[in-house]
């Protein structure tokens, strides 16, 4: 039996995922409170979970089952912040979310995880887990979503479960991703490893060989180009707060299905003639706090470009047919967000005319240069 409460908390959670597709900087659900505050939407909403269900019912038969400290409800099990160092034992099997966050577990045992066949998600943050058994994983055959990060992982686990949608493997020490090491994960949606001190060289070819990912966020790390191999199927490609240097003609070739690529924060200087005609469908294109002299060419071309973030350049001058093509009826959808501040360009000197494809005058973020 499956009361609609857990089944709300389980739509709330997939809400989580779905929201990627919208803001550009999106956090997950359970990111929240990462930073050691303890609280988080998770806690709140487990807290909401309780106070409607403490009148109406008594506690569940099962209630001697939950590991002491947790508190465990509607298939949820929730033992946060308790200083535990290792996964404690009597999880009920029938457990949906188990979230471990804030805690000190280094290592995940073989049998840590024993009889939980029906977890659909798993949070690990924030904790300092070096070692995972490589069958640590095995009998999770349901599970979803895996977040892993804010560890101490030096390697992507071994033999993740096939079912996993969702994996969250930021901020932990990984510098290399060996020829597949995503291997069998065939319904994997959206991979975040930011934060880990990877170079180009750390992917091995092959690396990412079977995802069909979706959405892939490598931000704060040590990239200095934009990788070649990563899976053909990206709608989303975040990459900011690397060192990127320039952006080369074929850097893009392999990735034509992407919505929005988000590069801000790199050392930018140069975008190659031709090399954004290989994101004909792009949306959303983030190119502030970089080196850029000039508007990168072909913007004119992208039928479906909405916003273009320029901001924090050098870029000394604008003309008239940098954003917009010279034919009516060529571009699909206007602009509707494009910002140029702390630029040295004079924007008095910048015709009107440059933005004829905007939707709205109050779509251009111009503003004045400040040294
Ligand atoms: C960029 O390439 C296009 C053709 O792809 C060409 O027409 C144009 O002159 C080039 N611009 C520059 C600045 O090289
Ligand atoms: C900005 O560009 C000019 C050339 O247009 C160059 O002389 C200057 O060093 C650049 N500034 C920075 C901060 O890169």
């Amino acid at each position: 039996m499956f009361s609609h409460k857990s089944l709300l908390l389980l739509s709330v959670f997939s809400l989580a995922s779905h929201s990627l597709a919208l803001p550009f900087e999106q956090r997950g659900f359970w990111d929240f409170g990462i930073d050691g505050d303890g609280g988080g939407s998770m806690t709140v909403m487990m807290r909401d979970e309780e106070e409607g269900s403490a009148v109406e019912e008594l506690p569940p038969p099962d209630f001697h089952v939950c590991p002491f400290g947790c508190h465990c409800q509607l298939r949820v099990v929730q033992c946060s912040d308790l200083g535990l160092t290792e996964v404690p034992k009597n999880i009920p099997s029938d457990t949906k979310l188990l979230d471990l966050q804030n805690n000190r577990i280094s290592e995940l045992k073989e049998n840590d995880f024993k009889g939980l066949s029906n977890l659909y998600a798993l949070s690990l943050v924030n904790n300092k887990i070096s070692k995972v058994h490589p069958r640590a994983f095995t009998p999770m055959r349901h599970l979803q979503k895996l977040y892993f990060s804010r560890n101490l992982l030096t390697a992507v686990p071994k033999n993740l479960p096939p079912s996993l949608v969702e994996l969250r493997i930021h901020d932990n020490n990984i510098k290399k991703v060996p020829a597949g090491a995503f291997a069998g994960l065939s319904k994997m949606n959206c991979i975040e490893m930011g934060g880990n001190p990877i170079q180009n060289s750390g992917f091995e070819p092959g690396a990412f060989k079977g995802l069909k990912l979706n959405y892939l966020r490598i931000s704060e790390a040590k990239l200095t180009g934009v990788p070649k191999d990563f899976p053909e199927t990206l709608h989303e490609l975040h990459l900011d707060n690397n060192k990127i240097q320039a952006i080369e003609l074929e850097d893009l070739r392999r990735y034509k299905q992407l919505y929005r690529l988000g590069l801000g924060y790199n050392d930018i200087r140069n975008i190659e003639n031709g090399s954004l005609s290989f994101v004909p469908n792009l949306r959303e294109l983030h190119l502030e706090n970089n080196r850029l002299t000039r508007v990168p060419k072909g913007l004119p071309d992208m039928k479906y470009l909405q916003v273009v973030y320029l901001h924090s350049n050098n870029i000394s001058q604008v003309s008239i047919d940098d954003f917009c093509p010279r034919s009516f009826g060529v571009k699909r959808s206007f602009y509707n967000g494009i910002s140029l501040y702390s630029n040295p360009v004079q924007y008095w000197e910048v015709q009107p005319a440059t933005f004829r494809c905007v939707s709205d005058r109050m779509s251009i973020h111009f503003g004045n240069y400040k040294k």
